[in-house]
This record gives C-alpha cells, sequence and structure tokens, in this order.
C-alpha cells in the first residue's frame, strides 16, 4: 500500500490533533545515550523515522520500550557505540548519535550520511565542533570514526547554521570538561526543546533557542521526564492545505508561538486566523493570494514549509515567488506539480508560480517528505483523482495522515 489515492475539489472542515514534532523527538532519543539512567518520553509521534532512530538506538543497546505516545530509553550500558551505513543511509538524523557517543563512550563509529534527494547536506561542521573539544576524527570506509579521552570545552563559531550540527554540539559539550560556547547557533524551537530535556537530565545550558549557547559541562547525567513539543510543520502543513482548499479548520494541540512566519503569510494570503495558547484556527472564504516566500533558518520562513506553500501559490490569485536559500535542490515537487498542470517556471534557487484557477487531478511520485506534502495539498484542490505514489515519504513524517485528513473532510484512501 504505497499509494494516496485522493479525490480533490472539497474544502476542508473540521478538528484534528496535531502530534509531537518529529524533529525534536530525534535528537532527544539520542539524548538517551548521555545517561546510565531512563528517559521517560511523552508525545512521542508514531512515525517511520522515530521506529528507524529506535532500532539504531537498540544495536548500540540501549533498551527502547514504546508505549501508545510515549517512550521509554535506557542507555545502561553502550554495547556497540555504531551506526551503521544501512540505518544512517535511510535516515540521515542518524548522524546525530556521534556527539551523544563521543561524549559518553569516548569513541563512536558512524556512517557518512552521502547526499540525499534535497541536497549534499555534508556534516562537516559537526566534525569540526567535535575536534575543536579535543575529538579525533578520521573517515575510514565511509565511517567517521571518531575517539577523544574526555571531550573539552570551547568556543565554536558555526560557520553556517545548522539544526542537527548545533544539537550534536550541544549533548556533546553536556558533558564535555568546562564550558562549551556554539555562536552563530541555530535557533530552531526544536533546538530548544532539547536543551529543556538536556537541562531536566541535569544539564547546565543557557542560551539554547538564541544564536549564542552556553553549556557547563557535568561528570554524569541523570535520568528525567519531557514532554515533545508539538510538531510545527505537521501544523503548518494542516493549515496550508486548508488556506488552499478553503473552509475552515481546527488545530488543537499546537504551539502557535512556534509558526510566526506561516501564520503571517497565511494571513497576507487572505486566510483568518485565530490561536490560543495551544490552538490554532484557520477560516479561508475565497481564493488565496499569492504570496511569495523565501526560506531562511529560525526565525525565518521553514524550509520544511516550502513545499507545501509552493502548492498553495498554484493556485493563488496572482503570481508568487518561492525562493529556497536553505537546499540546493529543493523543487523537485515543481516538476511534478507542473503534471498537475501548475504554472512554475525555475530560476536558479527560485520559483516563480503562477496561480491558476484550478489543478487537475494525475499520478504524481513523491521524492522527499515534505515534497510529498506539496503534492498532497495541491491534489486536494485538483479537480478528480490524484494518485500520489512512494508515499512511504509521508509516513516518514506525518503520523496518521489520511485519518486526519479523513476527519477533516477529505476523500484520501491508501491504495496498492
Ligand atoms: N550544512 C553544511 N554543513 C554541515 C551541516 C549543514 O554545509 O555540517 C548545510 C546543509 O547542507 C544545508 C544547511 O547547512 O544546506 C542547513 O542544514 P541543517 O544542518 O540545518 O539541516 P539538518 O540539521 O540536516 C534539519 C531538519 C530538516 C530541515 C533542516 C533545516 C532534522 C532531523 N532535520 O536538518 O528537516 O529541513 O534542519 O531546517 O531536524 C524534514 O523534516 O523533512 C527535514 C528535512
Amino acid at each position: 500500500m504505497d499509494k494516496l489515492k485522493i479525490t480533490g475539489g472539497r474544502p476542508l472542515e473540521g478538528e484534528v490533533q496535531v502530534s509531537g514534532a518529529k524533529n525534536a523527538a530525534l535528537p532527544i532519543m539520542c539524548a538517551a545515550l548521555l545517561s546510565a539512567k531512563p528517559l521517560a518520553l511523552t508525545n512521542v509521534p508514531r512515525l517511520r523515522d522515530i521506529s528507524t532512530m529506535a532500532r539504531l538506538l537498540a544495536q548500540m543497546g540501549v533498551a527502547v520500550e514504546r508505549s501508545e505516545q510515549g517512550a521509554v530509553l535506557h542507555a545502561k550500558a553502550i554495547t556497540d557505540p555504531t551506526a551503521t551505513y544501512e540505518l544512517v543511509k535511510t535516515m540521515r538524523a542518524s548522524v546525530l548519535v556521534l556527539g551523544p557517543l563521543l561524549a559518553r563512550c569516548g569513541e563512536a563509529k558512524v556512517s557518512l550520511p552521502g547526499g540525499c534527494a534535497i541536497g549534499a547536506r555534508p556534516v562537516d561542521q559537526h566534525v569540526k565542533g567535535l575536534q575543536a573539544m579535543g575529538a579525533t576524527i578520521s573517515i575510514e570506509h565511509g565511517y567517521m570514526q571518531a575517539s577523544a579521552r574526555r571531550l573539552r570545552g570551547a568556543r565554536i563559531v558555526m560557520d553556517l547554521v545548522t539544526v542537527t550540527g548545533t544539537e550534536n554540539l550541544m549533548m556533546a559539550a553536556a558533558l564535555a570538561e568546562g564550558e562549551t560556547l556554539l555562536e552563530n547557533a541555530a535557533r530552531e524551537p526544536e533546538v530548544l526543546d532539547l536543551a529543556r530535556c538536556l537541562g531536566a537530565m541535569g544539564a547546565k545550558i543557557e542560551g539554547a533557542g538564541s544564536d549564542v549557547i552556553r553549556i557547563q559541562g557535568v561528570r554524569a547525567l541523570g535520568g528525567a521526564e519531557h514532554r515533545v513539543m508539538p510538531d510545527r510543520i505537521e501544523t503548518g502543513t494542516y493549515l496550508a492545505a486548508a488556506a488552499a482548499a478553503g473552509g475552515k479548520i481546527r488545530l488543537t494541540g499546537a504551539a502557535p508561538k512556534t509558526l510566526d512566519a506561516t501564520l503571517d503569510k497565511l494571513r497576507e494570503a487572505g486566510s483568518k486566523i485565530t490561536v490560543t495558547e495551544s490552538s490554532i484556527e484557520i477560516e479561508t472564504a475565497r481564493r488565496p493570494a499569492a504570496v511569495s516566500v523565501r526560506t531562511a533558518p529560525y526565525p525565518g520562513f521553514a524550509t520544511d514549509m516550502q513545499a507545501q506553500f509552493m502548492a498553495l501559490a498554484c493556485v493563488a490569485d496572482g503570481t508568487a515567488l518561492i525562493t529556497e536559500t536553505i537546499f540546493e535542490n529543493r523543487f523537485m515537487h515543481a516538476i511534478e506539480l507542473q503534471r498537475l498542470g501548475a504554472d512554475i517556471r525555475l530560476e536558479g534557487n527560485t520559483a516563480v508560480v503562477r496561480g491558476v484557477e484550478r489543478l487537475q487531478g494525475a499520478g504524481v511520485m513523491a521524492t522527499d517528505l515534505r515534497a510529498s506534502a506539496g503534492l498532497v495539498i495541491a491534489a486536494l484542490v485538483a479537480e478528480g483523482d490524484t494518485v500520489v505514489d512512494r508515499i512511504y515519504h509521508l509516513d516518514r513524517g506525518y503520523e496518521g495522515l489520511e485519518k486526519k485528513l479523513g476527519l477533516l473532510g477529505a476523500r484520501v484512501a491508501r491504495i496498492a
């Protein structure tokens, strides 16, 4: 069952609950490697990437117990500090084990991730930061072979803003000797959520959520309980879908404060947005106006929302410029959107999207997680049936997608 059949043309109406954030849960699961005591998590989404991370940690000797919306991870002893190519190639976030393993065990062997559908995605900043903390890292047979007696605190100025790079170094620094200063750090809310979890485990971290993070290393970390933050990209995806398809939906269990850039753009498109502390309602009465976006690190407009806004622009009134500045190859969905009748011209890292009155259903192919989300949104507004192939990409990051869309009145079915 690896295709999704969507019959478009209906406005969305109803209420759905947002899941825990994939990109917060993944680094937080890796934080369990830093302590011999159990880490109990709630609001853990049921996603393919989370199962992959659980499998990776289990291979290292971590006891992983999953419940409906939770997980208890217990790294009493790490038996094998290795992340094999087989798992790393299926999920790049596996590289997040590097910092914690090195800090806890003094050694790690982690496969180089290689390129992926959205760009080259090197890990040089992760490596450079760990080297500054005293690690020796060599590349052998496609693996990063890392060792260190005990990591030492250091002042690290990152060349560019990297989310998992910041997370990897923050975790390593939590157990290093002395103080680490991470400058030009990523300000993404997921970095802050990880810092909160590490803080509950006993780490001494200040400034997470800003671009300078100060970490005072401690000898050991303890156990903790932590609730994973709501998924802001899942939230934004349903909001963009509702703006494109029209109607009125409400999302509960959300964190509106993490979605400022997205909400601003949706208002600009003409939707009415009402927020409380943990819910967002969006009402769209007419065809959206064209809005241009330019991706940037947080608090700018998220690259993980770019494909969804391109889909919105396809049916908007006017011309929108969609500029991608984070990844060099994140426009694969443009070609597929054209198959649905979209008018898109690519000029370097900008897509010029001229809105059309209507799209038409067709067969399309998903290329990566967020590209697939863009295709689903386009399918919801297209006339007739769209079949999205290779939806395993969606299962990596959207919990119960067809169930949630069904709750909103969309006609969606998983087919073989
Ligand atoms: N980069 C380097 N060197 C490095 C690290 C990054 O050149 O050592 C470059 C990348 O190639 C890219 C830019 O820096 O051009 C930013 O990449 P970043 O490291 O921030 O991305 P990431 O940490 O690998 C996370 C999310 C992505 C999200 C990006 C950007 C997780 C697990 N993944 O990736 O999420 O797109 O940040 O916000 O947190 C997704 O969920 O679909 C997804 C791809």
